[in-house]
C-alpha cells in the first residue's frame, strides 16, 4: 500500500454527503489494483463515483475496492487481462451490468517493455507490449463505445507517456505502444466527438509506482523544476480534471504531467555558450 493511500480513505470519509465532482458517474478504470490506477480509483470514489477496478492481479485489485468499500464509497473488482478481447468484453459487460451505465473509461494498465536494442527484441517481446499497451486500449474503447453511445455520452481517458513524444533507447516497444496511443486517441475524438464522447490522453512523466520503484532512483530527475519523480495522485488529479465537467471543452489532446522534465532537450554540450 502506498502512503498516500491511507490519506484518500480518510478523504473518502470526510466527503460523505458533500458535493462530488463526480457524483452519481460510474468510471471503469483498468490497472487499477496498483500505482497510478488505484490513486485515481480512490480519489474518483472520493468524488462520488462508482468505480469499477479492473486487473488482472487480483490480491491489488480486490484491496482497492476493499479500500473504496471501507471509507464508505462503492465499488466492484473485475479479474481482466486487458491484452485479450474476451475479458475486456466481459469487464465492460459487468460493469455495465452491475452499474447500469459507464461515464468514464480510463485505459490505464500498462506494462514496461524488455530492455534491448531494437535488433535484439523477439517478437514475442514486441506482441506483449503492444498488445497490453496499445491493443487493449482499442477493446477497451470498442467494447465501451457502444455503452457510452446508448446512454448519450461518455469519457475516455487513456495512460500514454512521454515516451510516447520521445524516444528512449533500448525500449521501443514501449515508445512505439505509447505513441500509438496518442494518436488512437486522437482518432477516437475525431470520430465519437458528435456523439458526445470526449476522448484524451495523459502523458505522465516519471512516477513514484510499484511499475518504477525497481530502477527511478537511477534516473536523473535535477533537471526537473521539482526536482524529483511524481506521485501517483499528480496523475489521479489531471484524470479528475478530465473526467469532470472542468475539461467539458477538452478532446482529443495529451496532457502532459511531468514535472517539466520532457520540457528540456537535453542536448550534451561539448563547450557552454557562456565559454564560447
Ligand atoms: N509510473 C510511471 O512513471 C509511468 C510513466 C508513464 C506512463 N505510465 C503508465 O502507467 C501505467 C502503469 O501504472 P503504474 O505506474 O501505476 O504501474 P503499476 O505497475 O503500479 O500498475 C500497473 C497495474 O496494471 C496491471 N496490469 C498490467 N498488465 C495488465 C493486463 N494485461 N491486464 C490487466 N491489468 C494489467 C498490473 O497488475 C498493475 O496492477 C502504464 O500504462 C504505464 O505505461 C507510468
Amino acid at each position: 500500500m502506498l502512503l498516500s493511500d491511507n490519506l484518500y480513505v480518510t478523504r473518502i470519509e470526510q466527503s460523505a454527503g458533500e458535493m462530488g465532482k463526480l457524483d452519481g458517474k460510474v468510471a471503469l478504470i483498468t490497472g487499477a489494483g496498483s500505482g497510478i490506477g488505484r490513486a485515481t480509483a480512490l480519489l474518483f470514489a472520493e468524488e462520488g463515483a462508482k468505480v469499477a477496478v479492473a486487473d488482472r492481479a487480483p490480491a491489488g485489485g480486490q484491496e482497492t475496492a476493499r479500500m473504496i468499500k471501507d471509507s464508505g464509497g462503492e465499488a466492484i473488482f473485475i479479474k481482466a487481462d486487458v491484452s485479450k478481447a474476451a475479458d475486456v468484453e466481459r469487464m465492460v459487460k459487468t460493469t455495465a451490468d452491475t452499474y447500469g451505465r459507464i461515464d468514464i473509461l480510463y485505459n490505464h494498465a500498462g506494462i514496461n517493455s524488455p530492455i534491448a536494442p531494437i535488433a535484439e527484441l523477439t517478437e514475442e517481446d514486441w506482441d506483449l507490449v503492444l498488445n497490453t499497451n496499445l491493443k487493449s486500449v482499442f477493446l477497451g474503447t470498442k467494447y465501451t463505445i457502444p455503452v457510452m453511445l446508448k446512454q448519450g455520452g461518455g469519457i475516455i481517458i487513456n495512460t500514454a507517456s512521454i515516451m510516447g513524444m520521445c524516444a528512449q533507447t533500448y525500449i521501443s516497444p514501449y515508445c512505439a505502444s505509447k505513441a500509438g496511443i496518442i494518436l488512437f486517441t486522437k482518432a477516437t475524438s475525431v470520430e465519437y466527438s458528435k456523439h458526445n464522447i470526449r476522448a484524451n490522453c495523459i502523458c505522465p512523466g516519471f512516477i513514484t509506482t510499484p511499475m518504477t520503484e525497481p530502477w527511478l532512483p537511477s534516473v536523473q530527475m535535477d533537471h526537473t523544476p521539482p526536482g524529483k519523480a511524481g506521485q501517483p495522485e499528480n496523475i489521479a488529479k489531471a484524470a479528475l480534471y478530465l473526467a469532470s465537467d472542468d475539461s467539458a471543452y477538452v478532446t482529443g489532446s495529451s496532457l502532459v504531467v511531468d514535472g517539466g522534465y520532457s520540457a528540456e532537450w537535453a542536448v550534451p554540450l561539448k563547450e557552454s555558450p557562456a565559454q564560447g
